[in-house]
């Protein structure tokens, strides 16, 4: 991927992973283990954790972007050296580290985008389907190859993976362990977008750009609705838009939001 020329600000030291103040309100977090195609160890996950509450805690923060290190890898799934070693106690305890990360990372207030810049397979495709958005390079390989490895996907996959897909597709893909390259990921919604590598990062921001130009209160209380509403039946996912419906209506936001258009100006959010 082309980095902007100016160094960022370094916001924190993690081990394997790179968090950086790209743009004003605008984080670039990167799995750095590109020798082992930046696979998800222990170490990785909990620092994946930290980092999201990190951001979440910075009231500027307006979007998160989440990139592989090298142009080869987002992340090809979790570390295979690491877990050939556990009992199943720990096996079960990695899942739960990485289903925490994954979810930790989903409920953060502002948006996540995957920018997929090669493979995503087993917890790479996990942590990609965690995220709001996926935009992917041309060489992006999407899948979920666990049952090759004699074991199930640990870190959500059967689960996103199916509520995305639908139970088919889902199915086909996991029992066969097949991926999907970028085309296919986008057609099946996997992916929003797929751009040549080197636009990847450009048209992360551009859409970062986009999104902080609105309310941060609006966008916190529309990820919630589409979260939350994906498990709720019809009828009581619109009673929970019309409660928040009234709610933003609370807000400063709203006030200058509809002042703005009045006035035939650009608002200025809080
Ligand atoms: N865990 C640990 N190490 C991994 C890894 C993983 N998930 N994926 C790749 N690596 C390591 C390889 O062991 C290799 O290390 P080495 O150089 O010390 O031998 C290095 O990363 C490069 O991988 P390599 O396999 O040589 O690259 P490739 O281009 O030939 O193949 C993949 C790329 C992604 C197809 C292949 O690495 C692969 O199948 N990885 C495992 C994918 C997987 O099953 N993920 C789900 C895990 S639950």
């Amino acid at each position: 991927m082309n980095m902007p020329e100016q160094i960022p600000t370094i916001q924190a030291c993690f081990e394997t992973l790179l968090l950086t103040e790209i743009q004003p309100g605008i984080y670039l977090l990167t799995i750095n283990r590109p020798k082992v195609l930046n696979a998800l160890n222990t170490t990785v996950l909990s620092e994946l954790a930290e980092a999201a509450e990190l951001v979440d805690n910075d009231s500027n923060a307006r979007v998160l972007l989440i990139t592989g290190a090298g142009d080869k890898s987002f992340v090809a799934g979790a570390d295979i050296t690491e877990m050939s070693t556990l009992t199943p106690l720990e096996g079960k305890a990695f899942a739960e580290r990485g289903m925490a990360a994954f979810r930790r990372l989903e409920q953060m207030k502002i948006p996540v985008i995957a920018l997929v810049n090669g493979y995503a397979l087993g917890g790479g495709c996990e942590l990609a389907m965690s995220c709001d958005f996926v935009l992917a390079s041309e060489n992006a390989r999407f899948g979920q190859p666990e049952v090759s490895l004699g074991i199930t996907p640990g870190f959500g996959g059967s689960q996103r993976l199916t509520r995305l897909l639908g139970r088919a597709m889902a199915m086909e893909l996991l029992v066969s362990g097949r991926a999907m390259n970028a085309q296919e990921a986008l057609q099946r919604g996997l992916a929003n977008h797929v751009y040549a590598q080197s636009d990847l990062l450009g048209e992360g921001l551009a859409l970062a750009d986009r999104i902080s130009l609105n309310s941060t209160t609006a966008i916190q209380m529309t990820k919630q609705l589409v979260q939350r509403g994906q498990d709720l039946d019809l009828e009581n996912g619109c009673v929970m838009e019309s409660d928040l419906f009234g709610l933003s209506f609370a807000t400063p936001d709203r006030a200058e939001g509809m002042q703005a258009f009045i006035e035939n100006r650009k608002p200025s959010f809080v």
